[in-house]
């Protein structure tokens, strides 16, 4: 069973790839390391023990994406993770982040058609629900316009998806994410964003290995009880898990729809200084934090109802805040072991 997971080697993708190829399937990576480094594929090796195929190229481009298809047979299905994700970024560069997230989604979807490549797994958002009105949020909210040229991506996609398989053979699963965070038990894999971390947990355990000076907390005015913004942190490997649990469903139709939805989430809020909190007892070190004007585009709180996921796709997160920051911390420090 081939499964194509497109940026493969990126921070989502990585974790991915290590439970699919647990799991029996063999890996084709597409990843053209905008966003992460090919050492990520050793890494991948080191803990698998396979080391899965790799090719280097934009999805975006079409006719290297034409040729990619042409060239690779027997894909089962797709989990489609290549895109760029920075919120602040895409306000500066939409038309960059339109190109890329439409264009290679568009690109795929014309090779499934044309290859009989039934299946997609969709890397979607909880931003595209912006601030709910009521929580925890299902995945029957309506979606709320678009914060941002990123988020607005993840709707378009979303939309593009549903209208193509309206009209054709094609099935998929668009996995709504919450914030994702943490790393492999093995330290080997993690979040390694280049240049200065948007997130909040890079940024954490940059600043606690000196990377960073000082964590900017932003806003402490916001309707919560510590008054800074909440959201529901999901273990990446519980997510990752939930990846295979899709693709299975999807190659042995079990699915109920030709299109599902469905929340990625623990369905547990915390506040930021609920998250540096535990960061600071499992990493035993205190943080250089200062708390900041609340940064623009920010929702004040979101979590998810994770009911759906958890009866349909019979996966449920299981992984606690502490241990996410605590594997957050081990990757940083086994980092920090090799610079
Ligand atoms: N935060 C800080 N300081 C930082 C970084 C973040 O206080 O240096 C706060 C944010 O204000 C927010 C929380 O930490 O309250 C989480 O922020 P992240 O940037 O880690 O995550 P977001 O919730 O802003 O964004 C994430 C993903 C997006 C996705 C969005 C959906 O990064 O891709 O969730 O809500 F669209």
């Amino acid at each position: 069973m081939k499964i194509l997971v497109t940026g493969g080697l990126g921070y989502i993708g990585a974790h991915t790839v290590v439970e699919l190829q647990a799991a029996g399937y063999e890996v084709i990576i597409v990843d053209n390391l905008s966003n992460t480094r090919i050492a990520v594929l050793d890494k991948i090796e080191q803990i698998s023990g396979i080391r899965p195929q790799y090719s280097n190229f934009d999805l975006a481009d079409r006719n290297a994406c034409f040729d990619f298809f042409k060239n690779t047979k027997n894909i089962e299905g797709i989990i489609h993770f290549a895109a760029y994700k920075a919120v602040g970024e895409s306000v500066q560069k939409p038309i960059m982040y339109y190109h890329n997230n439409i264009g290679s989604l568009i690109n795929i979807m014309e090779n499934m058609e044309l290859h009989n490549i039934p299946n997609l797994v969709f890397s979607s958002s909880c931003t595209v629900y912006g601030q709910p009105d009521e929580l925890p949020v299902t995945e029957q909210a309506p979606r709320k316009p678009a914060m941002s040229p990123y988020g607005n991506t993840k709707q378009i996609a979303e939309d593009i998806i549903r209208d193509t398989i309206y009209s054709s053979k094609l099935k998929s699963i668009a996995l709504r994410y919450f914030n994702p965070v943490g790393a492999h038990e093995t330290a080997l894999i993690g979040e390694l964003p280049l240049g200065v971390p948007n997130n909040l947990m890079p940024f954490i355990t940059q600043t606690a290995s000196g990377i960073r000076q000082q964590l900017s907390v932003f806003g402490e005015d916001y309707n919560t009880p510590d008054g800074t913004a909440i959201r529901d942190y999901i273990h990446v490997v519980d997510l990752a898990k939930a990846h295979v649990i899709a693709v299975k469903r999807m190659i042995e139709k079990t699915g109920k729809l030709d299109f599902e939805i469905f929340n990625l989430g623990t369905g547990n809020g915390f506040s930021v200084l609920e998250v540096i909190k535990s960061f600071e007892k499992v990493s035993e070190k205190k943080l250089n934090y200062k708390i900041v004007d609340r940064r623009e585009g920010d929702i004040e709180k979101v979590w998810a109802n994770t009911d759906f996921a958890n009866m349909e796709l019979g996966w449920k997160a299981e992984k606690s805040l502490d241990e996410m920051t605590l594997s957050s911390w081990n990757y940083q420090l086994e980092l920090d072991k090799n610079n």
